[in-house]
């Protein structure tokens, strides 16, 4: 049994690493050091289950040649987060990495802000979804914590829905507890019901130690993602014992829970 049915079948939270910033670092200076494929197999010893990467349009950071490498090397699952363009979606036809993360993507934005908006979307996305699908590779929607959106997400034929915990981190760094109250409770009842509409529920961004139990205690969430904190608090620590520790603290949650 590999490792991924297992995780299915213990319902344990698997950690997907987002390596972004790896090239973010090495793109300040051209040249190939510090290599994301490098950090990527590093993060899997460390103990992520995954690896994510999102190739923007403006390739600001992950180039098209650092998917390439990743999905012929990787030991573990690529998911590709990409925007619902038809380049991106030709790109993913063509490496077919175990799943891709549709997102919203605007040229002037640090991050990505804010989560899809699928019912806008139509049937620009639903082909997208339906193209992706058709090739074996499962489809995940970033998306707001939102119940008109996971409907729509369902209805569009979505395997996964990941919930935007941006507004929850930036509540806790704030240090407002009734606003990181509002928000998990949002988070919480936005898993319930995606799980109720049969999608697979994932979560990820602006996550750090300080903020990933309360996340990781919600039954209905099977993988986190993880990036510019653990790239961060690598340079302090190293990466695989950042990795180590997100996970043991994601354990250390679920069994809590
Ligand atoms: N999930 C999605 C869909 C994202 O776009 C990002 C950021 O690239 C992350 C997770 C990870 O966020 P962070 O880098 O803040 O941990």
């Amino acid at each position: 049994m590999n490792r991924n049915n297992q995780t299915e079948i213990t319902g344990s939270l698997r950690l997907g690493v987002n390596i972004d910033h790896v090239a973010t670092i090495r793109n300040a200076r051209g040249g190939r050091h510090p290599d994301p494929l490098r950090a990527a197999h590093i993060a899997i010893e460390g103990g992520a289950d995954g690896i994510t990467a999102h190739l923007r349009e403006d390739r600001r950071h992950i180039s098209d040649s650092d998917i390439a490498r990743l999905k012929a090397e990787l030991t573990r699952p690529l998911n590709f987060e990409m925007a619902a363009t038809d380049e991106m979606v030709s790109i993913a036809l063509r490496h077919l990495p175990h799943a891709c993360c549709l997102v919203p993507e605007r040229r002037e934005e640090r991050t990505t802000e804010g989560g899809l908006d699928v019912a806008a979307g139509g049937d620009g996305l639903r082909s997208v979804v339906d193209q992706l699908k058709a090739a074996g590779i499962r489809v995940s929607l970033f998306i707001e914590a939102d119940e008109k959106t996971i409907e729509a997400a369902a209805r569009i034929g979505a395997d996964i829905v990941e919930l935007h915990t941006g507004t929850y981190c930036e509540r806790a760094l704030e240090d407002n507890a009734a606003g990181v109250a509002a928000e998990l409770e949002r988070l919480k009842h936005a898993a319930c019901l995606a799980d109720n509409a049969g999608l697979e529920v994932h979560a990820g961004h602006g996550l750090t130690y300080n903020t990933v139990k309360a996340v990781a205690r919600l039954p209905e969430v099977r993988e986190l993602n993880i990036g510019h904190f653990l790239i961060g608090e690598s340079i302090f620590c190293g990466l695989t014992a950042a990795v180590q520790h997100m996970r043991a603290l994601m354990e250390q949650a679920r069994r809590e829970a």
